[in-house]
């Protein structure tokens, strides 16, 4: 397949998890990807992992903290040098940090929207004023929100009001950059089985599937197929939008019984 043949992708957060599912995917598809992670080892290794696997070495890693605004903007534009051009974003960093509201302490506060909320806006200014100097007809951003950006957990309103933050932030982007020709939407993952979460609690799966719609908890390649569409031509006319992709566990919210609290 080589749906994405010619095209430059830039993800965050992807040593491992959703933004390792979304570089092979991408690269798989033909495009010449970046690979961020804020571990540098990790995101070497995750990109020459790539590069084994591909007919030809085009995952390029960058190690830098999303929270660095000038990181972001000089990682963006000597990829985009590189290859002459960037299409397609995916902020996908995300830190979760667990902790009762009477407690929780203003660094880590600072922190989660730093990395959440911070290094998802300025990745997509960065890659905004690329793609409109560069003069794109059909440039790409993504962002990654959660369902605990639309439904509220406990211990977890920090992240959760950082993913609201993200889906209002793909509506106030879209329409500051579709004169652009850019399109700006989000995902809202559920419960997806990736290396954190079943090493934080090795039950994961089955306790999401018993709570969710469809029976099953959601897998990087559901988060991976949402976000082919919405970088695709196909999706052209979608903007400002968020698509849950959570087995409708959303329609209704059930927690598993030893969820903390
Ligand atoms: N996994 C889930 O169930 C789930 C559910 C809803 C939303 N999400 C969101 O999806 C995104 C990816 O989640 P995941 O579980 O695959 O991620 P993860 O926690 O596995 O982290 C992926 C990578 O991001 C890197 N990273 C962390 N902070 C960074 C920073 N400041 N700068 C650059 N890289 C950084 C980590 O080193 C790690 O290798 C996040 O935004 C997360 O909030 C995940």
């Amino acid at each position: 397949m080589s749906a994405f043949a010619g095209k430059t992708v830039f993800v965050t957060g992807a040593g491992v998890g959703i933004g390792f599912g979304l570089c092979r995917a991408f690269a798989e598809a033909g495009a010449v990807v970046a690979l961020n992670d804020v571990n540098e080892g990790l995101a070497q290794t995750a990109a020459a992992k790539l590069n084994d696997s591909l007919p030809t070495s085009t995952v390029t890693p960058y190690a830098f903290d999303v929270a660095e605004v000038t990181a972001v903007q000089n990682a963006i534009t000597h990829f985009a040098q590189q290859h002459g051009r960037l299409d397609i974003v995916i902020a996908n960093a995300g830190i979760t940090q667990y902790g009762k509201f009477l407690e929780y302490t203003a660094v880590d506060f600072d922190r989660v929207m730093g990395v959440n909320l911070r290094g998802s806006y300025f990745t997509a200014q960065a890659a905004a004023r690329q793609m409109i100097e560069q003069g794109t007809v059909d440039g790409r951003i993504l962002l990654i929100s959660s369902v605990t950006g639309v439904r509220a957990f406990k211990s977890l309103g920090t992240y959760g009001v950082s993913k609201a933050g993200i889906i209002h932030m793909a509506r106030v982007l879209a329409l500051e950059l579709g004169e652009y020709g850019i399109t700006v939407n989000a995902i809202c993952p559920g419960a997806i089985v990736t290396e954190r979460t079943v090493t934080d609690d090795p039950d994961y799966a089955a306790k999401w599937g018993g709570v969710t719609p469809d029976g099953r908890a959601g897998e990087v390649d559901d988060i991976v197929a949402a976000a082919l569409f919405l970088a695709s031509p196909a999706a052209r006319h979608i903007t400002g939008q968020t698509i849950q992709v959570d087995g409708g566990w959303s329609l209704r919210s059930p927690i598993p019984d030893d969820h903390p609290d």
